[in-house]
Parts: structure tokens; sequence; C-alpha cells
């Protein structure tokens, strides 16, 4: 469905019902329906309201700067909107960093988090200057430069294989992205602030999530994140690179279920 929030068009799949509002950000340059096997594997247990950022998806494109901060404040936004008062946050990656830039700018919105496959320090020299290559690929030929960029390291090499039908459905989700919302995604995520210290102040439960091959954020990451963020716990999901909960549902739904199982549905 769309709905109107502050005079813009925003799209977000919402399973309604009276569980534990679980709202859920997508990664880069993804949208909502990356969280397909969580809306329809979680109704049960929880209010799934899967979001499009703006640009992203079925959402208008943003009016103003684009950066994390705009992205977690549009997040609340959306929320207002819904009549969502406090709720569970997860995001996977780019969604993960909004996560924690709402947690630093909406705290008091706050029920839990899931931080799936994401980091909580910035980028480094290194990484800001693969971000300036990426914008001038993806300003000199789309989105689908991106997407065949980044699908070998999103999945395990069983799932990234030519013809598997994941490998297929991530490529048409990421090509499809407007060239102007990924360029300018990619410069709110050179940009976001470094949150390593402002995770040590979440006080809400937190669970932290990755895919055991995950080569864009490996491991060590969430295990770090776990470490630093006081009532959290960690799962690591063997058989998952980037996107656990695309590649093995079964088992992040699990947990995120377990870890729902705390929360009074309201
Ligand atoms: C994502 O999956 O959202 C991106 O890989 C995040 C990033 O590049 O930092």
């Amino acid at each position: 469905m769309r709905i109107e929030v502050n005079g813009r068009q925003v799209a977000c799949d919402d399973t309604g019902g009276a569980g534990v509002p679980l709202v859920l950000v997508h990664g880069f340059p993804l949208d909502r329906t990356v969280w397909a096997d969580q809306t329809s594997g979680l109704a049960d247990v929880a209010r799934v309201v899967a979001i499009d950022l703006p640009g992203f998806g079925g959402s208008d494109a943003p009016l103003g700067p684009v950066t994390v901060d705009a992205y977690a404040d549009h997040v609340r936004d959306t929320l207002d909107a819904l009549g969502l008062g406090t709720v569970v946050l997860g995001g996977v990656s780019m969604g993960g960093y909004v996560a924690m830039a709402f947690h630093r700018r909406h705290p008091a919105r706050l029920r839990g988090l899931v931080l799936v496959d994401t980091r909580a320090g910035a980028d480094s020299a290194e990484a800001k200057k693969a971000r300036d290559a990426a914008i001038a690929l993806a300003r000199a030929e789309g989105a689908g430069a991106i997407a065949a960029q980044m699908i070998g390291k999103l999945l395990t090499p069983a799932h990234a294989a030519e013809g598997d039908p994941l490998r297929t459905r991530l490529l048409a989700m990421m090509g499809a992205q407007p060239r102007e919302t990924v360029v300018a995604a990619l410069g709110a995520l050179r940009d976001r602030p470094d949150a390593s210290a402002s995770i040590r102040t979440i006080a809400v439960p937190t669970l932290v999530v990755s895919g055991a091959d995950d080569l864009i954020i490996p491991p060590t990451e969430a295990a770090a994140m776990h470490a630093a963020i006081p009532a959290s716990r960690l799962a690591i999901l063997p058989g998952a690179a980037h996107l656990p909960n695309v590649e093995t549902p079964g088992q992040f739904n699990a947990a995120v279920r377990s870890f729902l199982a705390a929360f009074p549905t309201r």
C-alpha cells in the first residue's frame, strides 16, 4: 500500500494485526520486498511493516538532502502516519545504519532493535573512495551496473550462480531502483556517522544477526556489536551471506520469533 508522509507517497507492506509492531528497513540498493519472507512468515507473532526508503521501490523520491539521519527521520514520520508509537525496528545492512541513526535521534520510539549484517563503524578512507567510484559507475551506467557488481557478494556461491531464482530476483530488484536514488544513497552511506559509541547506550533488547558467510560485512562486526550493546543477543546463521533473511529465511525467522517472544503483544 502507499501512504502519504510529508506530502510524499511512501510504499509499505503492513500485515496489520495485534502483535508487537516490527518495522523493517531494507538494505542498499534494495526495497521492502526483500522482507517478503518475513511479512509472510512472522505475521502470526508481530505486526510486520516493511517500508521503502525515499526513492526506493514504490516510494516517491526525497525532497531534501539524503543522509542516513534523514532516512531515520523518514522512518519516524512513516510511523507517525501509520499511528505506530513504539516499535521493534529492524534493518539489514544500510537498513541497520538507519536503525542505529533512529536510535540516536528517536530513542523513545524504540521497543527493540534487530540489526542484520550491518556495522557500527563509519566508512574508512578506502571505503569512501570505493563509494565515489560506485557513484561514478551508477551515474554512467545506472543501477544495473551496481547490481552486477554486488550480486556475487550478497549471496553464498550456490545462490549467486547464474540462473538461481534468488540471484534473478535480487538482480531485478536492484536493477529497478532509479539511478538518482542509488547515487544519493551511496553518498549517504559514504558520509554516515560512526555509531560505535552510540550503540553502547542502546537501552532496549537487541538482536544482532549475521550470515556466517557474509563477505560485505563479516560476522566479526556482528560479534563486536553484540559485545558493545548491553541487552543484546547474537545469531550467526550458517549457509547465508549478506542477506540471511532471504537466503535462510527459516532460521532467520526462527531467531526473530524467539527474540520477539519476550515482548508483550501491546
Ligand atoms: C547494504 O547492503 O545495504 C550495503 O552493502 C551497505 C554498505 O555498502 O555499507
